[in-house]
């Protein structure tokens, strides 16, 4: 069985939820407290044992490469004022042993489509895909989880959760049946269902690990909702001809891709913060008293 040891994050979403804060900068690039969403991305896949990050950029690529990248400047003169503690900070964003790639999507074609744009750097070996804008905190990481749950079952595995009813139009939503607590065998997922059609309100989020095989379905979808290449769609295929696993992960997901999502998650980790957390929630509990 082959290791994981490609993650594809695609980061050519427009953003336009968060407008104007990613009028310039991508939307994987807003922090959650001091630190940005994909960084937490790019450091779950590291635990996971992953070390060549692939991003799929478009409009906004330079923020997110040259985060990634070693700041000259910003580092000489953080040496010359004897900040050692943030130079080390400076030179952590990328952790030790990982390597960054950059392809560009030209487009807005949907999320199969971002992912057949890294298609040439995968190669022919099983890889990660990361949704940033869904941040998951778990103990280990989501995408470790799910790298137990490759290895056990030896098939392609897509996170899941249960959603209101009401929420199945945002998610892809599966039909599995229970092989234990934590794994399903999925036999049907279809794009962002209403709240009558959905098979159930098992949800995929943000983090999927796929055999190369999803590669030849990307090529042969239609265009499907929204008029853009979906990656559900691809998958759907693919369980025709392949095991595919549910895999409920521990851990607390927040949707970034949201304005109370992210809010939220600034609270979250804001009141666990190591500097500032006492602080931050002292101020909480003083504006409910
Ligand atoms: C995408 C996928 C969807 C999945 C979701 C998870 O949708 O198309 O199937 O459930 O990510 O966050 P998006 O949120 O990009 O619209």
């Amino acid at each position: 069985m082959k290791k994981i040891r490609t993650a594809v994050f695609p980061v050519a979403g427009l953003g336009s939820r968060f407008l104007p804060a990613t009028k310039a900068i991508a939307k994987e690039m807003l922090p959650i407290v001091d630190k940005p969403l994909i960084q937490y991305a790019v450091e779950e896949a590291r635990e996971a044992g992953i070390t060549s990050m692939i991003f799929v950029t478009g409009r906004t690529k330079r923020s997110i490469a040259d985060h990634f990248d070693k700041a000259y400047e910003l580092e000489v003169e953080l040496e010359q004022a004897g900040k050692t503690e943030l130079l080390k900070l400076a030179q952590s964003v990328t952790p030790a042993g990982v390597t960054c790639a950059y392809v560009r999507q030209p487009g807005a074609l949907g999320l199969g489509h971002a992912v057949l744009c890294a298609e040439n750097l995968v190669g022919d070996e099983p890889f990660a895909v990361l949704l940033a804008d869904d941040l998951i905190d778990g103990k280990p990481g989501a995408l470790k989880q799910m790298v137990q749950a490759y290895e056990e079952h030896q098939a392609s595995v897509l996170a899941v959760e249960n959603v209101p009813r009401d929420k199945t139009g945002s998610y892809g939503i599966v039909s599995a049946e229970r092989i234990d607590d934590h794994n399903e065998l999925v036999n049907g997922i279809v794009e962002k269902p209403a709240p009558a059609d959905a098979p159930s309100t098992l949800a995929v989020v943000g983090r999927y690990i796929l055999e190369p095989q999803i590669f030849e379905e990307l090529r042969n979808i239609p265009r499907g909702k929204g008029g853009e290449y979906q990656l559900t769609d691809a998958i759907a295929e693919l369980l025709k001809k392949r095991k595919v696993i549910a895999h409920r992960y521990d851990g607390v997901r927040y949707d970034c891709g949201s304005k109370l999502g992210y809010l939220k998650a600034n609270v979250d980790f804001g009141v666990r913060h190591p500097e500032l957390g006492q602080a931050f929630a002292a101020y909480l509990r003083e504006r409910q008293g």
